[in-house]
């Protein structure tokens, strides 16, 4: 194995018309890979994970899935365990409530927001972590989804629990959007994650939570006069006069740091070249 992964057919385990189905060949690696005592496989769909350990010889493995009874946000994580694959849902992306034919409320893949997916996804995903034994190791295979153009990474927002033991990229073949044709206006996914968790201590861990937060560039002390006044014009629609300029960053950080803004302003105005004076006191942005 290295941290790219590409498996054009998906082998002979699981269901192939289970729809996010993934390739038995990842498992299979895996397990090769880790050798563990025990295996334990959270969100196994089709049963890919179950043909792959038969078939291996594993016999202490077990498969959970909603398909089974198995709830992950209430159910316990059976114990003993030293490895833990896990494919969660691509958000509301394929409904397994519709798949399976039967909805459940707890289904990570029902209609939700995308923050009560993450927070869903967390606390599974801290159970898996719990369970492990010491030195066991989590892995998930994870999917990036775009969604009325806007592109979620989830395993940018996830916590994560313990180390990172090596973060993979897999390639992707034959997905439904692979063969949608597009209207050319973004780039199409063609990876996913498989990231592997380890579990260094029984009681510490490392755990590392993302934020997203928003900010004014207004209120950076480090914004350049420049980039400041290019903005300015850009809020303003082009072109605009002096005073509107003024107006737009009067109460910037770099304008409430110098008691001389006003100057400053106009200085940056006519020293840089995307700036010109088209009237008096009025001025226009090129892009150049
Ligand atoms: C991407 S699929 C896994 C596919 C699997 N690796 C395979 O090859 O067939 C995600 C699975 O998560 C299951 N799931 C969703 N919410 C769940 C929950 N709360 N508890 C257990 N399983 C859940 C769905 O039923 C679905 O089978």
């Amino acid at each position: 194995m290295n941290t790219i992964l590409s498996y054009k057919n998906r082998g002979k385990w699981g269901k192939s018309i289970y729809r996010g189905n993934c390739s038995g060949y990842v498992i299979k690696d895996l397990l090769d890979f880790y050798k563990p005592s025990k295996f334990i496989e959270v969100f196994s769909g089709s049963g890919t994970g179950k043909e792959v350990a038969l078939d291996l010889g594993i016999s202490n493995s077990v498969h959970l899935d909603l398909n089974n009874g198995w709830n992950a946000l209430i159910d316990d994580i059976p114990t003993g365990n030293d490895f833990t694959f896990s494919h969660p849902p691509y958000w509301d992306i394929i409904s397994y409530g519709t798949e399976r034919g039967a909805p459940h409320d707890d289904d990570l893949s029902n209609h939700m927001s995308y923050d009560e997916f993450i927070h869903k996804l967390n606390r599974v995903n801290q159970k898996i972590y719990q369970a492990l034994l010491n030195n066991g190791h989590h892995a998930m295979l994870i999917g990036d989804v775009r969604k009325k153009g806007k592109y979620y990474s989830p395993i940018k927002d996830l916590i994560y629990f313990g180390e990172i033991d090596v973060h993979m990229i897999k390639t992707q073949h034959n997905t439904v959007s692979n063969r949608k044709k597009y209207n050319g206006n973004f780039i199409a996914i063609a990876h996913e994650h498989l990231i592997v968790f380890k579990k260094n201590s029984i009681w510490q861990f490392p755990v590392k939570i993302t934020q997203t937060k928003v900010f004014d560039l207004r209120d950076f002390e480090h914004m350049t006069w420049r980039d400041l006044i290019q903005g300015a014009l850009e809020h303003l629609g082009g072109e605009a006069d002096l005073s509107a300029i003024y107006e737009v960053v009067q109460d910037s950080k770099k304008s409430q740091m110098n008691r001389h803004w006003k100057e400053k302003v106009r200085q940056t105005l006519q020293i840089h070249q995307n700036f010109s004076s088209i009237d008096r006191g009025k001025w226009k942005l090129h892009i150049i």
